[in-house]
Protein backbone atom coordinates (compact mmCIF):
# COMPACT_ATOMS: atom_id res chain seq x y z
CA UNK A 1 0.00 0.00 0.00
CA UNK A 2 1.35 3.39 -1.33
CA UNK A 3 2.21 6.30 1.70
CA UNK A 4 2.73 10.06 1.24
CA UNK A 5 5.51 12.23 2.53
CA UNK A 6 4.52 15.53 4.00
CA UNK A 7 5.66 17.46 6.31
CA UNK A 8 8.32 15.25 7.30
CA UNK A 9 5.19 12.37 8.56
CA UNK A 10 4.07 9.51 6.77
CA UNK A 11 0.48 10.15 5.57
CA UNK A 12 -1.84 7.07 5.18
CA UNK A 13 -3.84 6.26 1.97
CA UNK A 14 -6.33 3.76 1.23
CA UNK A 15 -7.68 1.81 -2.13
CA UNK A 16 -10.70 0.55 -3.25
CA UNK A 17 -11.28 -1.30 -6.13
CA UNK A 18 -14.77 -0.76 -8.11
CA UNK A 19 -15.74 -3.23 -10.99
CA UNK A 20 -12.60 -4.80 -10.89
CA UNK A 21 -10.82 -1.69 -12.34
CA UNK A 22 -11.23 1.52 -11.63
CA UNK A 23 -8.84 2.23 -8.18
CA UNK A 24 -9.56 5.16 -6.07
CA UNK A 25 -6.98 6.44 -4.01
CA UNK A 26 -7.67 8.92 -0.91
CA UNK A 27 -4.82 10.13 1.20
CA UNK A 28 -5.79 10.59 4.79
CA UNK A 29 -4.71 13.28 7.41
CA UNK A 30 -4.06 11.84 11.19
CA UNK A 31 -6.89 13.18 13.27
CA UNK A 32 -4.46 13.14 15.62
CA UNK A 33 -7.24 11.85 18.23
CA UNK A 34 -6.36 8.53 20.18
CA UNK A 35 -7.43 5.25 18.55
CA UNK A 36 -9.84 7.45 15.72
CA UNK A 37 -7.55 7.26 13.28
CA UNK A 38 -7.02 3.18 13.53
CA UNK A 39 -10.13 3.04 12.76
CA UNK A 40 -10.04 5.12 9.36
CA UNK A 41 -7.21 3.53 8.03
CA UNK A 42 -4.86 6.63 8.89
CA UNK A 43 -7.59 9.39 9.50
CA UNK A 44 -9.62 11.82 7.91
CA UNK A 45 -9.89 11.88 3.95
CA UNK A 46 -7.83 14.68 2.86
CA UNK A 47 -9.40 17.83 1.86
CA UNK A 48 -13.59 16.19 2.11
CA UNK A 49 -16.12 17.25 3.63
CA UNK A 50 -17.41 14.52 6.72
CA UNK A 51 -20.04 14.82 8.65
CA UNK A 52 -19.83 14.31 12.43
CA UNK A 53 -23.82 13.16 14.29
CA UNK A 54 -24.29 12.76 17.74
CA UNK A 55 -26.59 13.99 20.20
CA UNK A 56 -26.28 16.71 22.43
CA UNK A 57 -23.48 16.59 24.96
CA UNK A 58 -21.95 13.42 23.08
CA UNK A 59 -18.65 15.58 22.93
CA UNK A 60 -18.84 16.83 19.18
CA UNK A 61 -17.57 20.52 19.44
CA UNK A 62 -14.48 18.86 21.62
CA UNK A 63 -13.76 16.12 18.98
CA UNK A 64 -13.98 18.54 16.42
CA UNK A 65 -11.78 21.42 18.63
CA UNK A 66 -9.13 18.59 18.95
CA UNK A 67 -9.04 17.52 14.99
CA UNK A 68 -7.97 21.52 14.83
CA UNK A 69 -5.50 21.81 17.44
CA UNK A 70 -3.90 18.47 17.19
CA UNK A 71 -3.27 19.33 13.65
CA UNK A 72 -1.98 23.26 14.64
CA UNK A 73 0.22 21.60 17.32
CA UNK A 74 1.40 17.94 15.65
CA UNK A 75 0.70 18.44 11.95
CA UNK A 76 1.84 21.44 10.98
CA UNK A 77 -1.84 22.03 9.65
CA UNK A 78 -3.37 25.51 10.32
CA UNK A 79 -7.49 25.70 11.10
CA UNK A 80 -10.39 27.48 10.69
CA UNK A 81 -13.10 27.14 13.44
CA UNK A 82 -17.05 28.14 12.27
CA UNK A 83 -19.21 28.35 15.25
CA UNK A 84 -22.67 29.03 14.50
CA UNK A 85 -23.99 28.78 17.95
CA UNK A 86 -21.40 29.75 20.32
CA UNK A 87 -19.20 32.99 20.85
CA UNK A 88 -15.25 33.21 20.93
CA UNK A 89 -14.85 33.85 24.55
CA UNK A 90 -17.27 30.61 25.44
CA UNK A 91 -15.58 28.22 23.13
CA UNK A 92 -11.90 29.52 24.10
CA UNK A 93 -12.92 29.04 27.67
CA UNK A 94 -14.19 25.26 27.67
CA UNK A 95 -11.33 24.23 25.00
CA UNK A 96 -8.97 26.14 27.45
CA UNK A 97 -9.80 23.05 30.19
CA UNK A 98 -8.20 20.76 27.86
CA UNK A 99 -5.19 22.63 27.82
CA UNK A 100 -5.95 23.99 24.27
CA UNK A 101 -4.27 27.32 24.12
CA UNK A 102 -6.63 28.70 20.85
CA UNK A 103 -5.94 32.12 21.72
CA UNK A 104 -2.29 31.46 21.33
CA UNK A 105 -2.79 29.54 18.09
CA UNK A 106 -4.87 32.54 17.08
CA UNK A 107 -1.95 35.46 18.02
CA UNK A 108 0.08 32.90 15.95
CA UNK A 109 -1.95 33.11 13.06
CA UNK A 110 -2.26 29.25 12.92
CA UNK A 111 -5.56 29.49 14.14
CA UNK A 112 -8.97 32.00 13.00
CA UNK A 113 -12.26 31.45 14.70
CA UNK A 114 -15.65 32.87 13.11
CA UNK A 115 -18.46 34.05 14.91
CA UNK A 116 -21.00 33.08 12.44
CA UNK A 117 -24.01 33.55 14.53
CA UNK A 118 -23.22 37.27 14.93
CA UNK A 119 -21.99 37.49 11.32
CA UNK A 120 -25.29 36.31 10.00
CA UNK A 121 -27.13 38.16 12.51
CA UNK A 122 -25.17 41.30 11.50
CA UNK A 123 -25.59 40.72 7.78
CA UNK A 124 -28.84 39.97 7.94
CA UNK A 125 -29.33 43.37 9.64
CA UNK A 126 -26.86 45.40 7.35
CA UNK A 127 -29.06 44.15 4.25
CA UNK A 128 -32.53 44.89 5.52
CA UNK A 129 -33.29 41.29 5.18
CA UNK A 130 -36.38 41.62 7.82
CA UNK A 131 -37.73 44.07 5.35
CA UNK A 132 -38.03 41.92 2.27
CA UNK A 133 -40.71 38.83 2.33
CA UNK A 134 -39.48 36.62 4.58
CA UNK A 135 -40.03 33.76 2.36
CA UNK A 136 -37.50 36.03 0.07
CA UNK A 137 -34.98 33.10 -1.37
CA UNK A 138 -32.47 36.04 -1.86
CA UNK A 139 -32.30 37.39 1.54
CA UNK A 140 -31.51 34.11 2.95
CA UNK A 141 -29.09 32.90 0.60
CA UNK A 142 -27.00 35.76 1.43
CA UNK A 143 -25.77 34.55 4.68
CA UNK A 144 -24.13 31.61 3.63
CA UNK A 145 -22.64 32.94 0.86
CA UNK A 146 -20.78 35.97 3.11
CA UNK A 147 -20.17 32.92 5.37
CA UNK A 148 -18.17 31.18 2.58
CA UNK A 149 -16.36 34.20 1.78
CA UNK A 150 -15.36 35.29 5.32
CA UNK A 151 -14.50 31.51 5.30
CA UNK A 152 -11.89 31.63 2.18
CA UNK A 153 -10.60 35.14 3.31
CA UNK A 154 -9.52 33.09 6.87
CA UNK A 155 -8.03 30.17 5.09
CA UNK A 156 -6.07 32.38 3.26
CA UNK A 157 -4.90 34.58 6.11
CA UNK A 158 -3.88 31.71 8.45
CA UNK A 159 -3.11 29.28 5.38
CA UNK A 160 -5.68 26.45 6.91
CA UNK A 161 -5.76 22.73 5.64
CA UNK A 162 -8.36 22.29 8.36
CA UNK A 163 -11.96 23.17 8.93
CA UNK A 164 -14.51 23.05 11.00
CA UNK A 165 -18.45 24.22 11.10
CA UNK A 166 -20.11 23.85 14.41
CA UNK A 167 -22.99 23.26 14.23
CA UNK A 168 -25.56 22.38 10.96
CA UNK A 169 -27.99 22.61 13.11
CA UNK A 170 -27.78 26.01 14.49
CA UNK A 171 -29.25 26.65 10.09
CA UNK A 172 -32.53 24.13 11.20
CA UNK A 173 -33.70 27.49 13.43
CA UNK A 174 -32.56 29.75 11.04
CA UNK A 175 -34.36 28.49 7.76
CA UNK A 176 -37.68 26.84 9.88
CA UNK A 177 -39.03 26.59 5.74
CA UNK A 178 -37.93 22.92 4.80
CA UNK A 179 -36.98 23.76 1.54
CA UNK A 180 -35.08 27.19 2.05
CA UNK A 181 -33.61 24.90 4.69
CA UNK A 182 -32.39 22.67 2.59
CA UNK A 183 -30.96 24.83 -0.01
CA UNK A 184 -29.28 26.32 2.84
CA UNK A 185 -27.50 23.37 3.49
CA UNK A 186 -26.78 22.44 0.33
CA UNK A 187 -25.10 25.48 -0.14
CA UNK A 188 -23.30 25.26 2.65
CA UNK A 189 -21.52 21.53 2.17
CA UNK A 190 -20.99 22.70 -1.40
CA UNK A 191 -19.07 25.51 -0.32
CA UNK A 192 -17.32 23.62 1.93
CA UNK A 193 -16.57 20.69 -0.27
CA UNK A 194 -15.41 23.22 -3.05
CA UNK A 195 -12.56 24.78 -0.26
CA UNK A 196 -10.80 21.19 -0.70
CA UNK A 197 -9.66 21.37 3.41
CA UNK A 198 -10.38 18.63 5.61
CA UNK A 199 -13.69 19.58 7.31
CA UNK A 200 -15.60 18.01 10.01
CA UNK A 201 -19.25 19.39 9.97
CA UNK A 202 -21.15 18.47 13.14
CA UNK A 203 -24.87 18.12 13.40
CA UNK A 204 -26.98 16.70 16.13
CA UNK A 205 -28.79 13.51 16.40
CA UNK A 206 -32.29 13.88 17.54
CA UNK A 207 -32.56 10.12 18.47
CA UNK A 208 -31.36 7.77 21.20
CA UNK A 209 -30.01 3.80 20.31
CA UNK A 210 -29.21 1.89 17.89
CA UNK A 211 -31.25 1.52 14.78
CA UNK A 212 -32.25 5.59 13.32
CA UNK A 213 -32.78 6.59 9.69
CA UNK A 214 -30.33 8.14 7.56
CA UNK A 215 -30.14 12.04 7.45
CA UNK A 216 -30.23 13.77 4.20
CA UNK A 217 -26.58 15.83 4.39
CA UNK A 218 -25.53 12.13 4.97
CA UNK A 219 -25.64 11.61 1.17
CA UNK A 220 -24.14 15.14 0.36
CA UNK A 221 -21.06 13.69 2.10
CA UNK A 222 -17.79 12.09 1.46
CA UNK A 223 -17.85 10.88 5.50
CA UNK A 224 -20.05 10.21 7.86
CA UNK A 225 -19.05 9.62 12.10
CA UNK A 226 -21.52 9.10 14.47
CA UNK A 227 -21.59 9.67 18.33
CA UNK A 228 -23.86 8.43 20.96
CA UNK A 229 -24.82 7.90 24.53
CA UNK A 230 -26.00 4.20 25.23
CA UNK A 231 -27.96 2.78 27.84
CA UNK A 232 -27.65 -0.61 28.83
CA UNK A 233 -28.52 -2.15 32.18
CA UNK A 234 -28.12 1.00 33.93
CA UNK A 235 -24.98 1.58 32.34
CA UNK A 236 -24.12 4.46 30.01
CA UNK A 237 -21.20 3.88 27.49
CA UNK A 238 -20.47 6.63 25.07
CA UNK A 239 -20.12 4.84 21.18
CA UNK A 240 -18.59 5.86 18.22
CA UNK A 241 -18.73 4.50 14.88
CA UNK A 242 -17.44 5.19 11.18
CA UNK A 243 -20.54 4.95 9.61
CA UNK A 244 -19.31 5.99 5.86
CA UNK A 245 -15.74 6.97 4.25
CA UNK A 246 -15.92 6.59 0.45
CA UNK A 247 -12.30 5.54 -0.70
CA UNK A 248 -11.23 4.34 2.35
CA UNK A 249 -11.22 1.03 4.50
CA UNK A 250 -12.51 1.80 7.26
CA UNK A 251 -13.51 -0.26 11.08
CA UNK A 252 -17.48 0.11 10.83
CA UNK A 253 -17.51 -1.22 14.73
CA UNK A 254 -19.53 0.62 17.47
CA UNK A 255 -16.96 1.24 19.30
CA UNK A 256 -16.35 3.17 23.18
CA UNK A 257 -14.62 6.16 23.73
CA UNK A 258 -14.36 8.61 26.75
CA UNK A 259 -14.19 12.28 27.64
CA UNK A 260 -11.42 13.39 29.85
CA UNK A 261 -9.53 16.42 30.88
CA UNK A 262 -7.37 15.52 27.74
CA UNK A 263 -10.39 15.43 25.25
CA UNK A 264 -11.84 12.44 23.45
CA UNK A 265 -10.13 8.90 23.31
CA UNK A 266 -11.69 5.94 21.44
CA UNK A 267 -11.00 2.45 21.72
CA UNK A 268 -11.42 0.37 18.62
CA UNK A 269 -10.44 -2.57 20.76
CA UNK A 270 -12.32 -2.97 23.45
CA UNK A 271 -15.42 -4.11 24.18
CA UNK A 272 -18.87 -1.82 24.29
CA UNK A 273 -20.36 -3.43 27.37
CA UNK A 274 -18.64 -5.17 30.39
CA UNK A 275 -18.95 -8.82 30.37
CA UNK A 276 -20.39 -9.94 34.10
N1 LIG B 1 -13.09 17.57 31.55
C1 LIG B 1 -14.08 16.76 31.20
N2 LIG B 1 -14.10 15.48 31.61
C2 LIG B 1 -15.08 14.66 31.25
N3 LIG B 1 -16.12 15.01 30.49
C3 LIG B 1 -16.17 16.25 30.05
C4 LIG B 1 -15.16 17.21 30.37
N4 LIG B 1 -15.49 18.37 29.79
C5 LIG B 1 -16.65 18.16 29.13
N5 LIG B 1 -17.06 16.90 29.29
C6 LIG B 1 -18.27 16.29 28.71
O1 LIG B 1 -18.31 16.66 27.35
C7 LIG B 1 -19.66 16.80 26.94
C8 LIG B 1 -19.86 18.09 26.19
O2 LIG B 1 -19.05 18.04 25.04
P1 LIG B 1 -19.43 18.93 23.77
O3 LIG B 1 -19.77 20.29 24.17
O4 LIG B 1 -18.33 18.71 22.80
O5 LIG B 1 -20.73 18.15 23.29
P2 LIG B 1 -21.62 18.50 22.02
O6 LIG B 1 -21.95 17.19 21.41
O7 LIG B 1 -20.94 19.52 21.20
O8 LIG B 1 -22.90 19.10 22.74
P3 LIG B 1 -24.02 20.12 22.16
O9 LIG B 1 -24.94 19.27 21.38
O10 LIG B 1 -24.64 20.64 23.40
O11 LIG B 1 -23.30 21.14 21.36
C9 LIG B 1 -20.52 16.78 28.19
O12 LIG B 1 -21.23 15.56 28.18
C10 LIG B 1 -19.53 16.82 29.32
O13 LIG B 1 -19.95 15.99 30.35
MG1 LIG C 1 -21.45 21.45 20.65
Amino acid sequence: MPSFLAYGKVLYSSMRVENNEKVILVETRPTGIHGLDELMNGGLPDGRVVLLIGGPGTGKTILAAQFLYKGIKDHKENGVFVSLDENKNHFYSEMGAFGWDFAGAEKDRKFAFIDATRATKASMLKEEIYKEETRSLKGKELPIEKLASELQNKIAYVGAKRIVVDTLTALFYRFPDPVERRTAVVDLIESLADLNKTTILTTELQHLGLERNAIPEEYLVHGVIMMQTLFSGGTTTRALQIEKMRGTKVNPNLVPYTIDRNGIEVFPNMPLFEEK
